[in-house]
């Protein structure tokens, strides 16, 4: 079939339906932090806004839980999940602290690695501090109940192997672990994570599996959450599939859907649509949730689909990577090329910028460059970055 009738990739989409990126000047080579919307999806999240804005009560009453269902029901049709499995919220962090606020019980351990995102794993330890603080009255708990287990993963990865392994020891060491948070995409070194094999470990040891999909949706090819295996999947929609920040999706396997509340209790909190009792958390901005189904509608009617955005980014983040690697006479990040996230990589930077002291950044001494290669960027833009980069001095580099 011809693809005339969809957005050509690069300058021509950057130009019809990013002209406010365009308008910049700035080329955007890390929309993997927080995402890009094209500006039909920023008219419906204005229109969102200047309904509630112009007649709250017809808003809140006739399209807030309409809008909710139609953008549930949309993004479930384009991931093939159930929509009555699924629920949106503002963010992964918001969705991870939710979860864990539902599902960690006083005396659990909970794994994460090295990798997993600060704002997760600091989900994590806060949930540990407050049951403890919970429970600290109590004569028949002991404090310090619930405890995190890091796990530190070590480059070079040679294969999968090596993480499943690791996983693997850390579990046996371990037979106290219950909850395991495990990222499908992990985010400072871009790595993609054998999530179904780790999952399918976890559960035959009764560990509860919650999967950081935060980059995943709408970047990992053929993502079938489902199949996953895990209790929890929550990803966001405002990183690759260009919904308006704040939206994320959270899923639950069937026999754990009915177990999800928001954390903020509301009105429609005994609803027995999970998507329901999320879907009205007092008056606040909702304009992101409203104008999931325009994101849908664009990755479907404007690009063609996911499997052609996915066909474009990530034969650009090969050419990029291995361009930017040539042109610094460096090298990549060394994990297995099925390791490496489909759009996103890592290369160190050349020698001359490489730093002899720890800065917060690095990985492992080295300092590495995260590309994210979305529809609107292309060879031309990466020849930039590799010249700039190659210009810059040690002491450019290191001013604030
Ligand atoms: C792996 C991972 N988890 C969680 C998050 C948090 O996402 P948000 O800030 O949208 O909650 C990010 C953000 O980049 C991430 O990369």
């Amino acid at each position: 079939m011809s693809c005339e009738k969809f957005v050509e990739f690069g300058k021509s989409v950057l130009a019809s339906d990013f002209p406010h990126v365009a308008s910049t000047g700035v080329i955007m080579l890390n929309s993997g932090s927080f995402g890009l919307s094209p500006k039909s999806v920023i008219d419906k999240k204005i229109e969102c806004i200047q309904d509630f804005e112009s007649y709250g009560d017809n808003y809140v009453r006739q399209s807030l839980l309409r809008q909710t269902e139609d953008s549930i029901e949309a993004v479930a049709k384009l991931l093939d999940v159930r929509p009555d499995q699924c629920v949106i919220v503002d963010n992964v962090t918001t969705g991870i602290s939710n979860l864990l606020d539902t599902i960690v019980r006083p005396g659990d351990t909970i794994l994460v690695n090295s990798w997993t995102y600060g704002s997760v794993k600091m989900a994590a330890s806060l949930s540990s501090e407050v049951m403890t603080n919970r429970n600290s009255d109590e004569t028949d708990v002991k404090p310090s109940s619930v405890q995190v287990v890091e796990l530190d993963i070590e480059l070079p990865i040679k294969s999968e192997e090596d993480i499943i392994e690791q996983v693997r020891k850390t579990l046996e060491q371990r037979s106290d672990i219950r909850i395991a948070i495990l990222d499908h995409i992990t985010s400072s070194t871009a790595c993609l994570m054998p999530v179904q094999q780790l999952t399918k470990l976890c559960r035959s040891r009764g560990v509860l599996v919650v999967i950081d999909g935060a980059h995943a949706i709408g970047q990992v090819p053929e993502l079938d959450i489902e199949s996953i295996g895990a209790d929890f999947y929550v990803g966001n929609l405002h990183k690759w599939c260009f919904a308006p920040k704040s939206a994320a999706l959270l899923w639950a396997r069937a026999d754990r859907i009915d177990s999800l509340r928001p954390s903020v209790v509301s009105w429609l909190v005994r609803d027995h649509l999970a998507s329901m009792r999320f879907a009205f958390l007092g008056t606040r901005d909702t304009s992101s949730v409203c104008a999931v189904s325009e994101a849908v509608r664009f990755v479907k009617q404007s690009c063609g689909g996911l499997a052609r955005i996915q066909a474009y980014c990530s034969r650009l983040a090969d050419k990029a990577s291995q361009h930017l690697a040539t042109a610094w006479n460096s090298h990549k990040l060394p994990i297995p090329a099925n390791m490496e996230a489909p759009f996103m990589r890592l290369i160190a930077l050349p020698k001359h910028l490489q730093c002899h002291k720890r800065v917060p950044n690095d990985i492992q001494d080295s300092l590495y460059v995260r590309i994210s290669c979305s529809i609107i960027v292309d060879m031309d833009d990466i020849r930039k970055l590799a010249d700039i980069i190659m210009k810059l001095t040690k002491d450019d580099f290191l001013s604030p």
